[in-house]
């Protein structure tokens, strides 16, 4: 995975549990990489994996509620790296649509060795997408931060629901997104 993720998740730990909480994780994880990422460099998805199940431990919040505030912290990172992928979207289910075909091909184009999941798309009513996530890696509460924090970019009131269909290793997920009026 690569180091942007992983810078970006200890950035957003210093900013709300401090410091220590961040150097605390890093040497508690004991980490192959000792925790200095760059934001090119290709790191081992596990260990974000220990970096958020060790700061779950510690602040008693879930994995998968960490998972999600990172998702929505991190599109709005994204935004701010790279603008020209929201140029002429106008809408929250336009952008979405644009992931698959588009920002995540340009993604593999600049580092051929990301790791990046499948997304398909239905709209079985204008105003509902079905968005199905298939990855190897277990990382749908990103998705769906990524999702929750895309609605929030375009001001739209999206409801989101979240269906496992891996037998719960959470590798095949569909969104069910409404618009809210
Ligand atoms: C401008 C917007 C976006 C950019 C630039 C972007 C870029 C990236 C990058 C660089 C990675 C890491 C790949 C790796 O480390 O090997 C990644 C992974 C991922 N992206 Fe995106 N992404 C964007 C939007 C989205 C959105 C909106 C979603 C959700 C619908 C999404 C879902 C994911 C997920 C879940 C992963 C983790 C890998 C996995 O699950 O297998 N991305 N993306």
């Amino acid at each position: 995975m690569k180091g942007i993720v992983f810078s970006e998740f200890l950035e957003l730990v210093e900013d709300k549990f401090g410091f220590e909480m961040a150097d605390d994780i890093i040497d508690e994880a004991d980490l192959p990489s000792g925790g200095a990422y760059t934001t090119v460099g290709t790191y081992d998805h596990h260990e974000l994996l220990t970096l958020v199940t060790l700061l779950s431990q510690k602040t008693g919040i879930s994995v998968e509620a960490l998972v999600q505030v990172f998702g929505e912290h991190l599109l709005g990172r994204f935004y701010e790296a790279y603008p020209v992928f929201f140029e002429g979207v106008n809408t929250c289910f336009e952008f979405l649509d644009t992931i698959e075909n588009r920002v995540h091909v340009e993604v593999k184009k600049l580092y051929p060795e990301a790791e990046l999941p499948t997304f398909s798309a239905t709209f079985p009513q204008p105003n509902v997408m079905h968005l199905t996530y298939t990855s190897k890696r277990p990382f749908s509460a990103l998705a769906y931060g990524l999702i929750k924090g895309s609605a929030t970019h375009y001001g739209e009131n999206i409801a989101v629901t979240m269906i496992d269909q891996s037998a719960e290793n959470l590798t095949k997920v569909v969104f069910e997104l409404v618009k809210q009026d």
